[in-house]
């Protein structure tokens, strides 16, 4: 047997097994054993194709990628985030459950999704492209990071599901113009991590979402950070949380603001007031993120890397009445707050 018709036949097991493992997935998605031992054995198929494992000491792979605003994960932070096990599985139930209803709203017509930030293994092309036809659902893909965007490249044609996709883009989101906006149906861009932290979820949203239609459907569709208090008290009975409210809701910043995305450094500042809150019951502040991914699928405290939480000490005796939040677009993107 010659060496191509081997190579074939490696590719089409697999190809057979990457569809077996994704149905078996979803059909799992709420057994977190079972969905980590799939995710898994995806992953060894990802690394046999593309050679890259998420853990390789190549300077350029661990380097992040400056953007026009804030940074682009290095290759292996955005490989590793396909073992990010819940993650992974609510944004694949929540791309499938958006195209689903746009095919239901559209029957018959062709849904176009622009992927802003696919990483190495492209996991929402090449776990999602086999539920579907071609003629059904295509995919245009974007990526800053050329080692990621050659890396998915590779994949996707392994996986013979290049007829899914209409453009490969090596480009900033921040900054993109998307040729042909009113085609597309839905936009995924998880380019995100907890507090929103240096990553470009934030101003991505500013540069797409205008030039995209009024009807698309974000992946994921928004962001929020609260504020919680955390009591001094230990034992079960004392603890309740107190709920300062959300400091930042992203896609009311962004459908809110009506100037030049380029001149925005930084979001309107955020005062919450501690004094009518009972402050010296509490020893820390807590500033969560939970993640809306789609509908009634949701991220929440502590079940991702994006949903991990920050804590702050309050100085006790506590002295000030008031914290003010302001998430920074420039110089770096971050979320900084003081107390006043
Ligand atoms: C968190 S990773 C997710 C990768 C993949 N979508 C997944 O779910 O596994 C985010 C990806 O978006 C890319 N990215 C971040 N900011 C970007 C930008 N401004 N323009 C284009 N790509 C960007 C990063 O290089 C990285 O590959």
């Amino acid at each position: 047997m010659n060496v191509t018709r081997n190579k074939k036949m490696i590719e089409e097991e697999i190809i057979a097994d990457i569809k077996k493992l994704t149905t078996s997935l979803l059909e799992n998605s709420s057994d977190q054993t079972e969905v980590e031992k799939i995710i898994n054995q995806i992953h060894v198929h990802f690394q046999e194709i593309t050679k890259i494992t998420g853990y390789d000491v190549n300077i350029e792979y661990l380097a992040a990628v400056p953007t026009a605003k804030g940074k682009a994960l290095g290759l292996n932070h955005a490989a590793q985030c396909l073992l990010d096990y819940k993650r992974t599985v609510q944004f694949l139930k929540a791309i499938l459950q958006a195209i689903k209803e746009k095919q239901n709203a559209h029957p018959n017509e062709l849904i176009n999704i622009f992927y802003a930030g696919c990483g190495p293994y492209a996991p929402f092309i090449t776990l999602v492209a086999y539920f579907f036809d071609p003629k059904e659902v295509r995919f245009s893909v974007l990526e800053v990071n050329k080692n990621s965007l050659e890396s998915a490249k590779k994949l996707i044609r392994a996986l013979r599901l290049t007829d899914y996709v209409d453009n490969f883009y090596l480009a900033d989101a921040v900054t993109f113009e998307v040729p042909e906006p009113d085609t597309f149906d839905i936009l995924i861009s998880e380019t995100l991590d907890a507090v929103l932290y240096r990553e470009c979820y934030v101003p991505i949203l500013f540069n797409l979402l205008p030039q995209l239609n009024n009807n698309i459907t974000l992946i994921p569709e928004n962001v929020l950070i609260n504020l919680k208090l955390l009591p001094k008290t230990s034992t079960n009975q004392d603890y309740f949380e107190g709920d300062a409210g959300t400091i930042l809701n992203v896609r009311k910043e962004v459908s809110s603001y009506t100037g030049d995305p380029d001149e925005l450094s930084q979001l309107p500042e955020k005062v919450v007031d501690l004094k009518s809150m009972n402050i010296d019951h509490y020893k820390s502040i807590l500033i969560e993120t939970q993640v809306h991914i789609y509908n009634d699928i949701w991220l929440y405290r502590n079940e991702s890397s994006l949903t991990l939480p920050i804590e702050v000490a309050l100085e006790q005796p506590f002295l000030n009445s008031s914290v003010v939040f302001t998430y920074h677009l420039e110089p770096e993107i971050e979320l900084k707050c003081r107390f006043q």
